[in-house]
C-alpha cells in the first residue's frame, strides 16, 4: 500500500468539542522528523493554538529539510536531547523516532518537564516502559501514547458493546491479523534493523490489535504468556524490495501469543507482516451471553475492516445482529493531537495512558521473551 494511503485510512472520524483557547498557544516540539512527522506536523498546523518552535533529527539537516518543506520556520537540533537543553519554554513534544528511541527521549522531555506524545508501540522492551513510567509520574506531566485508532467511532462501539453486558462475562479473545505482503520499507531500514525498530510486526500492528481488544475490555493485566516469533520472509531477498534489506532484517515477520489475564480471561494473539495468506482470522470477542466478530484489514493499520456481527440468543433463537460501519469522516490523527492538547492545556488525564499501554508492552515483551526461552513465563509489572 502507498504511504499517502496508509495515511488515508486515519481519515473518518469527526473534529474535537473541546472549544479552543487561543489566547494560550503551546510551545510544540517534533523530535524524529521522519516518515510520521509528516503526519503530526499536518495535524498540529491545523490547530488554532499551537506554534511548532523546534525539531530535531539525528541525520544531519534532516531536521532543517523536513521544516523548510512544510514552510516553517524554527530552530533544529541533533537529538532530543538538544532540543529539550534547548528550548526551556517548550510545552510539549511529539516523539516520533524509531522503536529503539522512544524510550531515551520520552524520558529526557519528562524529567524535564515537558508533556510527551509518544509514538506507537509504546518502546521496545517492558523494561523501558517501566522506566518511562517512572519518569511520568514523576514528572507530573501527560505523556499520551499514539494509538490514533482509539479515536475511531467503530472502535469505540467495541468497547461500548463490551461495557453493555451484551456479551455477558468475556473470556476467550481471538485478534491479530496481518499483511499478505507488507514488511515496511517506506524509506529505508528503520522498521527492520534490530537496532532501530527492535521489535518487527509485533510492535508495528501487534500492538494496535492488542489495544483494540484490551482497551474494549478495561485492560486487565497480563498474567502468563507463550510467545512465537520468525522472520521467513523479512531474511529471504526473494519476499524483500533488495537483498541488502534481507539482510538488514533484524526483527520478527511473524508473532503469535497465548496470553492469560486477570479475570480467567484468554487471548489468542498472531500478526503478520507477510504470510501465504489473506488473513489469519477476524477478531472474535466471544462471552457468555454473546460473541462479536470483528472483520479484520488486508493491512491490520488498527482499524475495522466492516460490519461486525453479534452471535446472541434472543427469546430461545439463535440470531446475529450486525453492527454496521460508522463512516463520520474526520481526520483520527487530527483527533489524537487535539486530544494530547486539551490534555496538556486543560490538565485532563492522558488520552492514552501509559497505565493501559504498559499491559500492552507487557504482552509484546512477552512473547519476545518466551519466544526465545521455547517456553511459557510469568508477566511480572511492578506497581509504579
Ligand atoms: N501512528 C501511526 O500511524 C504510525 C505510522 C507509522 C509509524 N509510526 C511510528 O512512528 C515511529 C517512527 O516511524 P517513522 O516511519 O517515522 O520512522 P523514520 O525512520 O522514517 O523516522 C524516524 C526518525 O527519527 C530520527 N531519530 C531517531 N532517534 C532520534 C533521536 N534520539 N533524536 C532525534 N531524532 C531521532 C531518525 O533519524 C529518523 O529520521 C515508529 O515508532 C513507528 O512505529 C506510527
Amino acid at each position: 500500500m502507498a504511504n499517502s494511503s496508509i495515511l488515508d485510512e486515519f481519515k473518518t472520524t469527526h473534529l474535537a468539542e473541546e472549544k479552543i483557547d487561543t489566547n494560550r498557544k503551546l510551545k510544540v516540539g517534533i523530535i524524529g522528523t521522519g516518515w510520521i512527522a509528516d503526519a503530526h506536523m499536518q495535524s498540529y498546523l491545523k490547530q488554532p493554538d499551537v506554534e511548532i518552535v523546534a525539531y530535531a533529527d539525528l541525520i544531519p539537516g534532516k531536521a532543517e529539510a523536513f521544516m523548510k518543506k512544510w514552510k516553517q520556520e524554527g530552530r533544529v537540533y541533533m537529538s532530543g536531547d538538544e532540543l529539550i537543553d534547548n528550548e526551556p519554554d517548550i510545552d510539549a513534544v511529539s516523539v516520533c523516532t524509531y522503536n529503539c528511541q522512544h524510550a531515551e527521549p520520552t524520558i529526557y522531555a519528562l524529567k524535564h518537564g515537558v508533556n510527551v506524545l509518544l509514538e506507537k508501540p509504546m518502546c521496545v522492551t517492558l523494561d523501558e516502559a517501566i522506566e518511562i513510567r517512572k519518569a511520568e509520574k514523576e514528572s507530573g506531566k501527560v505523556l499520551s501514547i499514539g494509538f490514533q485508532p482509539r479515536f475511531d467511532e467503530n472502535m469505540k462501539m467495541i468497547k461500548r458493546i463490551v461495557e453493555s453486558g451484551t456479551l455477558g462475562k468475556i473470556y476467550y479473545i481471538q485478534t491479530g491479523g496481518g499483511r499478505r505482503r507488507g514488511i515496511p520499507t517506506p524509506f529505508g531500514t528503520s522498521f527492520i534493523a534490530k537496532d532501530t525498530g527492535g521489535i518487527g510486526a509485533l510492535g508495528d500492528i501487534g500492538c494496535y490489535s492488542l489495544d483494540m481488544v484490551l482497551n474494549a475490555i478495561g485492560y486487565p493485566k497480563p498474567l502468563t504468556v507463550t510467545g512465537y516469533k520468525s522472520a521467513y520472509f523479512g531474511t529471504n531477498p526473494k519476499y524483500m524490495p533488495c537483498k541488502e534489506y534481507a539482510e538488514a532484517f533484524g526483527v520478527d515477520d511473524f508473532a503469535a501469543g497465548f496470553v492469560r489475564l486477570e479475570g480467567d480471561i484468554v487471548l489468542d494473539f498472531r500478526i503478520a507482516w507477510a504470510m501465504h495468506l489473506d488473513t489469519p482470522g477476524d477478531t472474535i470477542i466471544m462471552g457468555t451471553e454473546g460473541s462479536l466478530r470483528i472483520p479484520s484489514t488486508d493491512c491490520w493499520n488498527g482499524s475495522v475492516g466492516g460490519a461486525m456481527t453479534i452471535y446472541h440468543d434472543l427469546c430461545g433463537t439463535q440470531t446475529q445482529t450486525t453492527v454496521p460501519i460508522l463512516h463520520t469522516g474526520a481526520d483520527l490523527f487530527d483527533l489524537k493531537i487535539r486530544s494530547f492538547l486539551d490534555a496538556v492545556k486543560l490538565g485532563k488525564p492522558a488520552p492514552v495512558p501509559s497505565s493501559q499501554i504498559i499491559y500492552n508492552q507487557a504482552i509484546l515483551d512477552g512473547i519476545c521473551r518466551s519466544a526465545e526461552l521455547g517456553h511459557e513465563i510469568e508477566i511480572e509489572i511492578p506497581e509504579i
